[in-house]
């Protein structure tokens, strides 16, 4: 695996997520799926809980997407809570895990393979549409998976979103001290990949700037009602990838948007 920054298109970076999170997913569920809780709603490393942090407000009743939903954690809460929540995501290993969790906790979330740059639904579907650190920071199409939450949100509908907080995109991805050091310009929008050993992409993230995220909701008819940039909560020494205590302490690894459709 090479990293690297270079431009990668949405077809590209499906295939190779799609393949890197199928690989991955196993891994993934045994390191992470204790601190997500198999009915649970974690939106961030930081640890903050929909149950505290109410970003999607009541959904009771409430007809609820989840976008990259991987095991489907967030989604069986949701169910606890009323809402008639559904997931989608493009790894089926992942799937694979939401049904496995189904069967385990007795709580069942439906769950559909697809991308979030092509929601395989209707028009004025769902009240409420939401990813927790899944598809967004993993489409190299943002523009097409916005437009996607807002055709399939009905007017007045939700939608919401956690992914890595711009200002890590100009640091290396350490956790430690040796990486508070500012390596990249806040403003290079070149995404990052890994590569293989024939140069083929075997896995991409696409960076935004908040400035990029806010001209995306407002052009697609949103009004942005919260943006969160969680503290690193004392005592909470979990490291996760980048994120960690020594860099929590400083400024922030998470944001999290809502907006309302007018
Ligand atoms: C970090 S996980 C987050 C999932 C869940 N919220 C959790 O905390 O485990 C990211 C998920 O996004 C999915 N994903 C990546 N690209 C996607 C896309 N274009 N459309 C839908 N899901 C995607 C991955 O397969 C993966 O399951």
């Amino acid at each position: 695996m090479r990293p690297a920054r270079r431009p990668v298109p949405d077809a590209e970076t499906q295939r190779a997520n799609r393949r890197d999170w199928d690989a991955y997913a196993d891994e993934y569920q045994a390191t992470h799926g204790a601190f997500l809780g198999d009915v649970g709603f974690v939106w961030c490393p930081e640890g903050v809980q929909e149950a505290d942090a109410r970003v999607l407000g009541d959904v009771a009743g409430r007809r609820v997407l989840e976008v990259g939903c991987g095991a489907g954690q967030c989604a069986r809460w949701l169910t606890t809570q009323g809402a008639r929540a559904v997931g989608l995501d493009l790894s089926v290993r992942q799937l694979q895990h939401s049904r496995r969790i189904d069967e385990e906790t007795r709580v069942g979330v439906p769950v559909v393979a697809g991308t979030a740059t092509a929601l395989p639904f209707d028009d004025d579907t769902f009240d409420v549409v939401f990813s927790a650190f899944g598809a967004l920071q993993f489409v190299a199409d943002a523009r097409r998976a916005v437009a996607e939450a807002a055709r399939v949100l009905v007017p007045g509908g939700r939608f919401a979103f956690s992914v890595t907080h711009p200002l890590r995109w100009t640091m290396p991805d350490d956790p430690t001290s040796a990486g508070l050091v500012v390596t990249g310009a806040y403003w290079d929008r070149t995404p990052y990949v890994e590569e293989d050993e024939a140069g083929r992409v075997t896995y991409a993230e696409h960076h935004r700037t908040l400035g990029d995220w806010v001209a995306l909701l407002a052009g697609h008819g949103f009004r942005i009602t919260r943006l969160e940039e969680p503290e690193w909560p004392s005592g909470h020494d979990r490291v996760w990838g980048g994120w960690g205590p020594e860099r929590g302490a400083l400024f922030p690894g998470t944001a999290i948007l809502a907006a309302t459709l007018d």
